[in-house]
């Protein structure tokens, strides 16, 4: 079976560490109701730092640390929800830094299983194309960028942060995807792009979008129906990627799913009759950073030992659009 080796990972979150205390000096809330409902201690917030500069940061330490020449690297794909601009994209930003020109550069928006589909294309890519002996994958997040912090139900919830792997083909790794989209939920979460009246505009304000009313472009979020969504999809995902190699989701090593709640994983790891010790969880110091989130916690397991050369492992997201996604891959 073709799968991929993780031959480097990186981290960089700014340096602004956002408590849940300061979130209560202001706005309305408190660190109980914060902790108790989401299990967020503290976010990572940048004070003016490029999302691009974020997943540099990030990519140098996974080049770094796979030893490799940056000129190998035949792909970038970056995922994100908040790219610094419309056109060009982050990874051609990240591939002018990290000097890896003349690699294909793509973005993807899959919001926060934007990690999962990039790792899922990685991996096609490079068992279809024999060239092709390294690709990158940047998840780079700056949610602080469209959070309202006047809405506590929503501005409690995210943090910025980076992301990065390098990865190769490897002939002897089993590996397992289960990808989806449910766009009749789109209205759930979302967060609108600038608007763009032109002198030719003239139904500007009446189209019906199928989306709640307003122009603001910081995140709306139905907290409820996502949380539904969540707790029905995450094992869904889980089963279904281990089902495709007739695999026991309790053969799983280690779980490491979308940091969006405790409460969402706890869910979830009943569901699937899974100890909760086999989920990996770093929520607690980053909040939920979108797509960057699954890498940031894929790094810090391998960083801290969690995560061993061997373990059959799976990563699992779910978020706007809405989508979601499942794999299973031995580290
Ligand atoms: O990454 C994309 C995926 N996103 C998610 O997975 C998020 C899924 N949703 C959730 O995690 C939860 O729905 C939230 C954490 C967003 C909200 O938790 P909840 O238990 O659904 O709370 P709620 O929205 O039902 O609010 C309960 C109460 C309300 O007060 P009343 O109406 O009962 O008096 C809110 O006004 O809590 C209040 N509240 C707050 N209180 C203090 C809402 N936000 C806050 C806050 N601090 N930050």
């Amino acid at each position: 079976m073709t799968g991929v080796n993780i031959i480097g990972a990186g981290k960089y979150v700014p340096d602004l560490v956002l408590t849940n205390e300061m979130l209560s000096q202001i706005v309305d809330t408190n660190d109980e109701w914060i902790t108790t409902r989401t299990g967020i201690k503290s976010r990572h917030i940048t004070n003016g730092e490029p999302t691009f500069h974020l997943g540099v940061m990030s990519a140098k330490e996974a080049i770094k640390d796979a030893g490799i020449d940056p000129k190998d690297i035949g792909l970038i794909i970056v995922t994100t929800i908040t790219n610094d601009f419309s056109t060009p994209s982050v990874a051609c930003l990240i591939q002018r830094e990290i000097g890896a020109i003349g690699s294909m550069a793509i973005d993807i928006n899959c919001a926060c299983a934007g990690f999962v589909y990039a790792f899922d294309m990685a991996k096609r890519y490079l068992e279809t194309d024999k060239n092709l002996k390294y690709v990158l994958v940047v998840s780079a997040e700056e949610l602080s960028k469209i959070t309202d912090y006047t809405d506590r139900s929503t501005c409690v919830l995210f943090g910025d942060g980076a992301a990065a792997v390098v990865l190769e083909r490897d002939e002897n790794k089993i590996f397992s995807s289960y990808l989806g989209a449910d766009g009749t939920g789109a209205e759930y979460l979302l967060a609108r792009s600038y608007n763009s009246e032109t002198p030719f505009t003239t139904n500007f304000n009446r189209f019906d979008d199928k989306m709640p009313d307003g122009n603001s472009h910081y995140l709306f979020q139905n907290g409820k129906e996502v949380y539904k969504f969540a707790t029905k999809t995450l094992p869904v995902a889980v089963k279904e990627s281990c089902k495709k190699i007739g695999l026991a989701p309790d053969e799983l090593d280690v779980i490491i799913p979308h940091q969006a709640n405790v409460r969402i994983i706890e869910t979830a790891a009943k569901n699937l009759g899974i100890s909760m010790d086999k989920f990996y969880i770093n929520l607690q110091n980053h909040g939920n950073t979108s797509s960057a989130s699954i890498p940031l916690a894929l790094y810090d397991a391998i960083k801290d030992g969690s995560l061993k050369r061997g373990d059959k492992a799976c990563i699992v997201g779910f978020g706007a659009g809405l989508t979601y996604g499942g794999i299973v891959f031995e580290f």
